[in-house]
């Protein structure tokens, strides 16, 4: 699957974004271990030169691991050697983008792997099962709409501290009312999808969404498969029975949307969401809980699942907001180029490190993607 890549490749390139825009550049002598790498492990900055295709990253058997580790302890030291000089303010600006693009390869490892076994006929498991508590097999709580006043509100990054580029500039955006949904949609949910012909019905469908479901022969999530009548899915514990009060998790924003028309509802825009999640505490199923999957609520208070668990689509274009400028030079690459194409989802899985996500924090991917923790919140008009 061209969209993944061995866990090897992400510590080299993380590895390298370090050595190719600090260590070149900001360390005077340093002397990188072998100057090939710079080409090999570059993803995709074309002002650094070369790569191999990102579909051939999985047949790099060379460098060995070992070498590759090598590799990372020769950048950390001198990585410390850089951090022990005074550095402008632009330089350890880039460490911590450095820091946060390593953060975005550690979630990226989960869900790589994650294909991967799943791709394997055993399925195996990447560990021994650890039993749910009790109380996460208790029905979900009714969706309830919440409301919200429109008007005008900022959007976007104005605080002290690291966000990634594409999270400015702050802006004014107008919002009619809206409504939110109290929480995720559950697998049981979705069944109801599946079971009303979800998958079969066209008029649910945008026209590249129901070109997407016949070419692929989609009928159900990512992982989820029939055994004897009842849906199993994959799961880093392995294979599981699909549990109905759990969030619906690999789902394309063409499922999502499709999802939403037929509950008579719609996606949330990232403005609605990202205005929405000021009342909510930066709280929630995160890598640090160590469940790997998202997790049902059991409560039912305000908004629930706004952080971790699962990325929510929204129904958001990924654009520049007004007045956005990439930065100069190679790293200008980040974000700026793929703002075409992809929808903007908010709020972080049940892999992504705490400490990463953000009000503000925009992921994005093509509409057909779903290999990533990615789920379904509705919203509709007042
Ligand atoms: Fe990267």
């Amino acid at each position: 699957m061209p969209d993944t890549s061995p866990a090897k490749w992400h510590l080299a390139h993380t590895t390298w974004f370090f050595e190719t825009f600090l260590l070149a550049e900001h360390l005077p002598g340093y002397k990188p271990l072998n100057p090939a790498f710079r080409n090999l492990f570059n993803s995709y900055y074309n002002a650094v030169g070369d790569r191999p295709l990102r579909a051939m990253r999985h047949v790099l058997s060379r460098p060995t691991l070992e070498e590759v580790h090598a590799y990372r302890a020769n950048v950390d030291e001198a990585m410390e050697l850089l951090l022990a000089r005074e550095l402008a303010a632009d330089v350890t600006d880039l460490v911590s983008l450095g820091l946060n693009h390593e953060q975005q390869h550690q979630e990226l490892i989960v869900t790589d792997v994650k294909y991967g076994l799943a791709a394997n006929p055993l399925r195996p498991r990447y560990r021994e099962a650890k039993m749910p508590p009790a109380e996460s097999f208790a029905p979900a709580p009714p969706m309830r709409w919440e409301a919200f006043p429109g008007g005008v509100f900022p959007i976007g990054f104005g605080g002290e501290g690291f966000a990634f580029d594409n999270e400015g500039p702050r802006h004014n955006v107008y919002l009619q009312p809206f409504r939110l949904a109290s929480r995720l949609v559950t697998n049981g949910e979705y069944m109801e999808f599946i079971s009303d012909q979800g998958y079969g019905t066209a008029a649910l469908w945008l026209s590249d969404g129901w070109d997407c479901v016949c070419a692929n022969q989609w009928s159900a999530p990512l992982y989820w498969e029939k055994r004897e009548g009842e849906w199993w899915h994959y799961t880093l514990d392995g294979m599981q029975p699909v549990r109905r009060e759990e969030p619906v998790c690999h789902v394309s924003y063409y499922e999502a949307d499709a999802f939403a028309r037929w509950a008579g509802a719609r996606l949330a825009t990232e403005f609605e969401w990202e205005v929405a999640s000021q009342d909510c505490e930066i709280e929630g199923n995160f890598m640090e809980s160590g469940a790997l999957g998202p997790q049902s609520v059991t409560d039912d208070e305000g908004l629930k699942q706004v952080f971790g668990d699962v990325w929510e689509w929204t129904s958001s274009a990924y654009l520049p907001y007004p007045g956005f400028q990439p930065a100069a030079g190679a790293v200008g690459e980040y974000n700026g180029k793929f703002m075409c194409n992809q929808m903007v989802l908010r709020g972080g899985s049940c892999v992504t490190p705490k400490s990463h996500i953000r009000r503000t924090y925009r992921n994005f991917f093509p509409p057909h993607a779903r290999w990533q923790f990615m789920g379904i919140r509705l919203a509709n008009g007042d």
